[in-house]
């Protein structure tokens, strides 16, 4: 069985994809984890291969998270051979799922993609301006940046814009989608609503 989360930056992904996991035994895969990697790589040893720098190469959470790499992240995914790579990597981390009931993967074309046939297909979404604050809080957090409200807003806005137009993989959502707005819930309500969902299709 596999759930597949999809949706723009800061909706929320992370977080719910990660309490479903737990909740029902599935094991988690972050796919924007693995864009963030070679995207960080990209940056900092940019004449390693593409695999090494998914497999190899270490880079704190920090790192990986900060809106740095995120900017990257959102234009090596335009990228045709770098798709298609984390794409058959994708696949095989929800092969090889060990003693896991199934899986939970997140991203922007899981279910329209990576796995057109999962299970479930969930979009998460919230307005920009909400998907923004909780970037800001999560670096202020983090203490990875100093970055102000309008730097993180427009930079949201510069991802959607990207993450939706691009050629291949765009994010976008197919009719067989469940649409959340998480604008004005804690993580606590969007995961109940969504466990019921998953429940139902158990
Ligand atoms: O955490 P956030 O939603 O900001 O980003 P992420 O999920 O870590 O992904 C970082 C970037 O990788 C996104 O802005 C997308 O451009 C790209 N990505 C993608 O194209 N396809 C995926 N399945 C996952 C991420």
């Amino acid at each position: 069985m596999i759930v597949a989360i999809d949706g723009p930056a800061g909706s929320g992904k992370g977080t719910i994809a990660s309490m479903l996991a737990e909740y029902f035994g599935f094991k988690y895969v972050d796919s924007g984890l693995l864009y963030r990697k070679v995207a960080a790589a990209s940056i900092w040893a940019p004449s390693v291969d593409l695999q090494d720098a998914i497999y190899s190469m270490d880079f704190s959470k920090d790192v990986l998270r900060s809106e740095e790499v995120g900017a990257r992240a959102s234009e090596i995914a335009g990228v045709p051979q770098i798709r298609s790579l984390v794409t058959e990597l994708s696949r095989r981390c929800a092969q090889n799922i060990g003693p896991y009931a199934g899986v939970v993967m997140d991203g922007r074309d899981i279910g329209t993609v990576v796995f057109p046939g999962a299970t479930c297909k969930i979009y998460l979404t919230a307005s920009p301006e909400v998907r923004a604050k909780r970037r800001l809080a999560y670096i202020n957090r983090h203490g990875s940046g100093t970055a102000t409200y309008e730097e993180v807003y427009e930079n949201i806005l510069e991802r959607d814009s990207r993450d939706s137009s691009r050629e291949i993989a765009p994010l976008t959502i197919s009719d067989d989608y469940v649409v959340i707005d998480t604008s004005n819930e804690i993580p606590k309500e969007s995961f109940s609503r969504i466990k019921k969902i998953v429940e139902n299709i158990l």
